[in-house]
């Protein structure tokens, strides 16, 4: 029996699973992140931890627990975890791949069709009773997908997801930057490795799906969507800070680019100023990637067995430092 505690709210599934594994659990169920100094007392005698990724578990958090032996994030993205610092002190930390994968593109696709054929300002202008009369070419013209050239930043399981949505429910061209050559992708999709800036130049739509790393953080900056195509869409469902969000705000306005959709800010849940003021061809969503009630369910699921299996002893299916640890 270990003491586990629960940041935040994850629905009752997953603490009855912990419970019947006879943990004691503290359950903070709420739906907001503790501040730093409340995380710190809450976890002094934690030896597992179950956090969101807004939870920001650094070495102060490791300071104030001593017997911390394992974290589960519920989520694939753990930059809002010390991984390092996990590591250097013995504690295993795990994340929720591959369950989000699907319904993580699915938004994706969803974003980029949104923006293309510019939805949330059709419906505003639905909603508003300006739809007068058909026309040939009304006020709302969008752009064409099928066909046209993807760029994935980032071919993991995510971009390898959006890009066969791409190739094969659009006909389009996949280009992708990665750190390796994915043979498997190559094959299956006919995607073809290019460089940053040919990604750039080539593509009708760049989509983000790298993690957020110092080499990643302001990937994207005014002289990045200078490199694009005065029509090119962004999509951005990975992490807010990719994007230096004024630069986006100057892009757009200045038309530098056509159009972007964002599902991650970089202050969130804070908006860059201007951001939210800003309606033409700028799409914005509330972090929803991978929120379906289905997919956060095995989010939830994912990451207590991992954690069951922690502190049980085992190595986590997705543990993240495992080897680092042996
Ligand atoms: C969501 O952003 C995740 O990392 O799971």
């Amino acid at each position: 029996m270990a003491n586990i505690l629960i940041t935040q709210h994850i629905g009752g599934a997953g603490v009855q699973m912990l419970r019947e594994a006879r943990h004691h659990v503290t359950y903070r169920d709420k739906t907001e992140p503790m501040g730093q100094a409340e995380l710190q007392t809450a976890v002094r005698h934690a030896e597992g931890l179950v956090c969101l990724l807004t939870d920001r578990v650094d070495t102060a958090v490791f300071d104030a627990a001593p017997q911390l032996k394992m974290i589960a994030n519920v989520a694939v993205g753990y930059d809002n975890i010390d991984v390092r610092a996990a590591t250097a002190r013995g504690i295993l930390v795990s994340n929720t791949p591959d369950v989000l994968t699907e319904a993580t593109a699915d938004h994706a696709f969803a974003l980029l069709l949104a923006l293309a054929r510019r939805l949330p300002e059709a419906d505003a202008y639905m909603r508003a009773g300006k739809y007068e009369k058909f026309e040939m070419f009304p006020p709302l013209l969008g752009l064409d997908v099928y066909g046209k050239t993807l760029g994935i930043v980032g071919m993991g399981r995510i971009g390898a997801a959006v890009a066969r949505r791409g190739a094969l429910g659009f006909g389009m061209k996949v280009l992708y930057t990665a750190n390796s050559v994915k043979t498997a992708v190559e094959q299956e999709l006919g995607a073809q490795k290019v460089t940053f800036p040919q990604l750039l130049h080539q593509s009708d739509f760049v989509s983000i799906n790298v993690p957020l790393t110092p080499e990643t953080y302001h990937l994207f900056t005014l002289d990045t969507f200078r490199q694009m195509k005065p029509t090119a869409c962004l999509i951005n469902t990975a992490r807010g800070p990719i994007i230096k969000e004024d630069d986006l705000l100057v892009a757009l306005r200045q038309g530098t680019i056509w159009g972007a959709a964002l599902d991650v800010f970089e202050a969130e849940p804070e908006m860059t100023p201007g951001l939210a003021d800003y309606h033409d061809r700028l799409l914005l969503a509330p972090h929803l990637g991978s929120a379906t009630g289905e997919t956060r369910r095995k989010m939830v699921e994912t990451a207590v067995s991992n954690l069951l299996a922690g502190l049980a002893g085992q190595t986590p299916p997705n543990a993240l430092n495992a080897e680092q640890l042996v």
